[in-house]
């Protein structure tokens, strides 16, 4: 039986070995190519050259999140730091950034880039989104990056990310959803789980989570994939799925990525 632990080891052991071979992309995203295919040119000017390599996202929560100097910023899942520091330029020496994440060779990573690009405003903190180690009513705007579908506990999560947002606080997203149902070889696969796709729930599951816990103003608005990045994701899963069994039609139709925004009243 997969359980919430079984899902949360094959997640980071799975991230700690990709960031060990400083490997990029999470599944059927295009962050597998560059960051330049995410992120506008003007936002990657923000950081030297060579700094923005390393990103694992599905989409561009910086854009989405409008930031503005002197918030407080939290990044759910920050991986590598890419977008904690991304908001660090945003919101400048008056605000604060801080990201979480499970992963411990993906904290410190962060944090040693950190330091190298000289950055005081951001911080570092290991731990779950299911149980931030945030204190409540403390943060302005909550992004993140391909992360929450990854998650056993969905819900947890957005009742955290609530706990957490100042009253008016935004929430600005870049995740994997699903217009539909998967093929049951895919759901059942835990590395189709790390792959950030079999754990990626129907977009209005996803956001009846949201209203669920108090989130208002929901708004969703489709990205999709090319057939050619859902092949490769779909490749990258391995053995551990039969391909054969698996109707691809049933996957490019299902798995987009998706910006979603909302507010805490
Ligand atoms: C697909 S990567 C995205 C990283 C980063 N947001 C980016 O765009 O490069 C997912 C990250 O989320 C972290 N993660 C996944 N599930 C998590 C959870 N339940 N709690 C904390 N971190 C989690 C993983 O360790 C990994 O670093």
């Amino acid at each position: 039986m997969t359980t919430s632990d079984t899902i949360h080891d094959t997640v980071r052991e799975h991230y700690a070995e990709r960031i060990k071979n400083n490997a990029s992309c999470c599944g059927p995203s295009d962050c597998c190519s560059t960051e330049s295919s995410l992120y506008p040119a003007d936002l990657l000017a923000t950081l030297p050259e060579g700094e923005t390599a390393v990103s694992y996202g599905c989409g561009d929560p910086i854009t989405l999140a409008s930031l503005q100097p002197g918030q407080t910023v939290l990044d759910l899942g920050s991986g590598a730091g890419l977008d904690c520091f991304f908001a660090a330029k945003k919101v400048g020496e008056t605000g604060k950034v801080i990201g979480v994440d499970m992963t411990p060779e993906m904290v410190a990573r962060a944090r040693s880039s950190a330091k190298r690009l000289n950055l005081d405003n951001v911080e570092f903190r290991q731990g779950y989104l299911e149980d931030l180690p945030v204190d409540s009513n403390s943060v302005d705007v909550i992004i993140s990056n391909c992360v929450i579908n990854l998650s056993p506990d969905k819900s947890k999560v957005f009742g955290e990310a609530f706990r957490v947002l100042k009253p008016g606080g935004k929430l600005a997203v870049s995740d994997i959803v699903t217009d539909g149902p998967l093929p049951e070889a895919i759901k059942k696969s835990l590395s189709a789980w790390a792959g950030c796709v079999a754990g990626a729930v129907e977009a209005e599951d996803y956001t009846g989570m949201m209203k669920e816990v108090g989130f208002t103003d929901i708004s969703i608005t489709p990205v999709f994939f090319d057939k050619e990045t859902v092949d490769s994701a779909i490749a990258d899963m391995g053995d551990a799925i039969d391909l054969k069994t698996i109707a691809r039609d049933d996957v490019y139709k299902a798995v987009y990525s998706a910006k979603i925004i909302a507010r805490k009243p």
